[in-house]
């Protein structure tokens, strides 16, 4: 199925080449941002945050303001019709018939992908469920570009809930597709990486090793990347308080780190970072926040000037099979069609949503 706007839901949906491309525009950005003030002069974004965000939001609209353009949009949908039970398709469309562009965050997998389908405008996906956030994505590689001054060659440690963290899956599923990048995926093993994600970074050619603690990985590190143990996403608060302060990056631990180790978090952080290590040089976080308006600049452009159509669902429906994802947003919006690729000998599907699989 075809929408005749280009979307930014899953950044795999491009090439590397593409992804470059934004980089380098958002380096440029960085180096002159008021050499861009007016490139989105008249041109209105819409911002539509189902779900909480202070970087996120805030740096989309900042983006948007620095290019010259204006924003419109809720962040908290309770204010708007969707608490009188407006579906998606509704709220999109009609939101996109008021703005060029429009940026949304939603607490099921898949959402924005479903935003598209009926959307008059370029969606943008700013985190779909636990599922992928391709701008935050953005952002990481820009600031892996400018800190490491490379995006190949890297041993990367990623460290906390690697299940339900969308930052990590969608930086995993792009950064394996540049040379000789190592994963080391450092979690307990209820929050062990998806194999979704892990199937792609095998098809890339990478590697990864899990491992249960940080000390045995931060002294191979040339990157660290901290995530905090998502509570909204767990089935139960015991759940959640059984995974709870498993991993806390402090000093301490710094001191086995290589000198020139840089640590990421896509923040909020909760306490899986001590305010100590704030102060170490390699603490990275606040300044990749800060790129996230240079990344979002360059997208934004990108977006609003290359328009030309794109494919969203590629795979078939099959009557009557559903996707078995309860936070899928098929099983949340009921006239979307229920489409899975289907992959090995035809007996797996894979919703073309929240990349879910079941067998049949
Ligand atoms: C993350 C998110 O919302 O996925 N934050 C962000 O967008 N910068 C990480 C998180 O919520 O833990």
């Amino acid at each position: 199925m075809y929408s005749d706007y280009q979307h930014l839901i899953d950044l795999n949906d491009y090439s590397p080449m593409w992804w470059n491309e934004i980089i380098e525009l958002g380096e440029r950005i960085k180096n002159d941002p008021s050499g861009f003030a007016h490139e989105c002069d008249g041109k209105i974004m819409a911002t539509l945050f189902y779900e909480p965000s202070t970087r996120t939001q805030m740096s989309f609209q900042t983006a948007m303001l620095r290019l010259g353009g204006k924003i419109i949009g809720f962040d908290n949908p309770s204010n708007s019709s969707v608490s009188k039970g407006e579906t998606l398709k509704d709220t999109t469309k009609i939101v996109s018939s008021y703005a060029d562009i429009l940026v949304i965050r939603h607490p099921v997998g898949g959402a924005a992908k479903g935003a598209a389908l009926t959307a008059g405008c370029p969606v943008i996906n700013a985190g779909d469920g636990g599922h992928l956030h391709p701008t935050q994505t953005l952002t990481d590689l820009l600031t892996l570009k400018i800190e490491k001054g490379r995006l190949s060659g890297l041993t990367i440690g990623m460290c906390g809930d690697l299940i339900n963290g969308r930052t990590v899956h969608s930086l995993c599923r792009a950064i394996s597709c540049f040379k000789d990048n190592k994963f080391i995926f450092i979690s307990t093993p209820e929050l062990r990486m998806p194999a979704y994600v892990k199937d792609v970074i095998i098809a890339n050619g990478s590697t990864f090793e899990e491992v249960d603690t940080l000390e045995e990985a931060i002294g191979r590190l040339d990157v660290l990347y901290m995530t905090r143990i998502q509570e909204e996403r767990f089935a139960s608060r015991e759940e959640y308080l059984a995974q709870k302060n498993t991993y806390i990056l402090d000093r301490k631990k710094m001191l086995d780190a290589k000198q020139d180790m840089i640590v990421l978090h896509p923040l909020p952080r909760v306490d899986e970072i001590t305010v100590d290590v704030d102060s170490d040089k390699r603490a990275m976080y606040f300044t990749q926040a800060k790129y996230g308006v240079y990344a979002r600049m360059a997208l934004i452009m990108t977006i609003l000037k290359n328009q030309s159509p794109t494919e969203l669902l590629k795979g078939r429906v099959y009557n009557g099979v559903r996707c078995d994802n309860p936070r899928c947003i098929t099983n949340h919006e009921e006239y979307l069609p229920k489409s899975f690729r289907s992959s090995g000998d035809g007996t797996l599907l894979e919703c073309e949503y929240c990349d879910e699989r079941k067998l049949i």
